[in-house]
């Protein structure tokens, strides 16, 4: 069976084709990156707009890469994201559906981050533990099966991908921050400032980003009063990289040994890290799977990937689901 996926729930237009036999057919992306850069942050009604503007020429790409007239359903991202950005999505999703007449499916963001590193040679087999994250979310998950999941731990204030964006900022370094920071890090001392691991002297899963923001800021501020910030720019980025890593990894092993999952999946945008590609690799005695980089951010192939799993919940076309807030965990294993 041939899905159409399609993500539009934040700043990029993602469109795929997934065979349920063969695997993903075609895939294309647009990202709005430079639109947004100039105010620094993503701005809605401008996500919008552009996914208006790309969406259908992409899904014509896409379709016609594969030399595909019409695909057996339509998977498109219904939540969590931006409300404008997501009707773009699934308007278009409803309209593809009654004109082709196929089934069209709402799938949640984070279970496509969830199930990206599916789309690999060797995918990972239930259960295992989930650490997600990227700019709007740090959750590690029991995953007992596609659907099965338990929130063992979440983020108290900023997403760890917020945290980068935002340390990228004080350090000028323009927006997206999170890639930006990973490459200046590449050049620093990691050891140069210690940095606290926020919460790992706490007995849970949770994580909170904002105390060490806050410290990266105090540091920043004494530099520029010294005239030093250029020459320090490299080993703040390289010390706030380590000490948010060293926190992710020290809290999946916890998690991981407390619920007996011998299987870790890293996903999400801040995925695409190195160090914490490295470190989770080289800390953790069991698997650890990853999506391919192009695969950690967002794109229509996890989307149509998660939706070929919950083809049962195909809606009417009519119904166009966007909901910015939705719980993992009330999603359920598919009937
Ligand atoms: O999953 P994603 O594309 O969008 C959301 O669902 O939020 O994640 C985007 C986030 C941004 O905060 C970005 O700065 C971060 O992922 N990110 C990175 C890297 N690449 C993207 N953070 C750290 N290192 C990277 N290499
Ligand atoms: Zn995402």
């Amino acid at each position: 069976m041939l899905v159409l996926g399609i993500e539009t729930s934040c700043d990029e237009t993602g469109v795929a084709l997934y065979d349920t036999e063969n695997g993903l057919v075609a895939d294309a992306l647009h990202s709005q990156v430079d639109l947004h850069a100039v105010y620094g942050g993503v701005v809605p009604e401008i996500a919008s707009r552009d996914h208006v503007r790309m969406l259908l020429p992409l899904i014509q790409r896409v379709m016609s890469d594969a030399g595909v007239d019409k695909p057996d359903a339509i998977a498109y991202t219904a939540g969590p994201g931006l409300v404008g950005a997501l009707m773009v999505g699934g308007g278009m999703a409803a309209g593809l559906g009654l004109a082709w007449d196929c089934p069209v499916v709402p799938v949640h963001h984070m279970e496509g981050h969830l199930v990206a590193p599916m789309l690999e040679d060797t995918p990972p087999q239930f259960p295992f533990l989930a650490l997600l994250v990227s700019g709007g979310h740090s959750m590690l998950i029991a995953v007992r099966a596609f659907g099965d999941y338990r929130l063992l731990g979440t983020t108290l204030d900023d997403a760890v991908g917020e945290a980068f964006d935002k340390t990228a900022k004080l350090l000028g370094l323009g927006y997206p921050g999170g890639p930006a920071l990973a490459a200046l890090a590449e050049d620093g001392d990691e050891n140069a400032y210690d940095f606290p691991r926020p919460m790992l002297n706490k007995p849970n899963f949770d994580f909170s980003f904002s105390g060490l923001k806050t410290a990266v800021m105090l540091e920043v501020r004494k530099a520029e009063a010294a005239g030093k910030l250029a020459n320090r720019k490299a080993d703040l980025a390289a010390s706030f990289q380590r000490a948010a890593v060293d926190t992710l990894v020290a809290k999946s092993l916890r998690a991981a040994r407390a619920e007996g999952l011998e299987r870790v999946v890293v996903a999400g945008g801040v995925g695409a890290n190195r160090l914490l590609r490295h470190e989770m690799a080289a800390r953790f005695e069991g698997e650890v799977y990853y999506p391919r980089l192009a695969f950690c951010t967002d794109n229509g192939a996890m989307i149509a990937v998660a939706g070929a799993l919950r083809l049962a919940e195909a809606g009417e076309a009519s119904e166009i689901r966007a909901q910015p807030r939705w719980s993992l965990e009330s999603l359920g294993v598919p009937a």
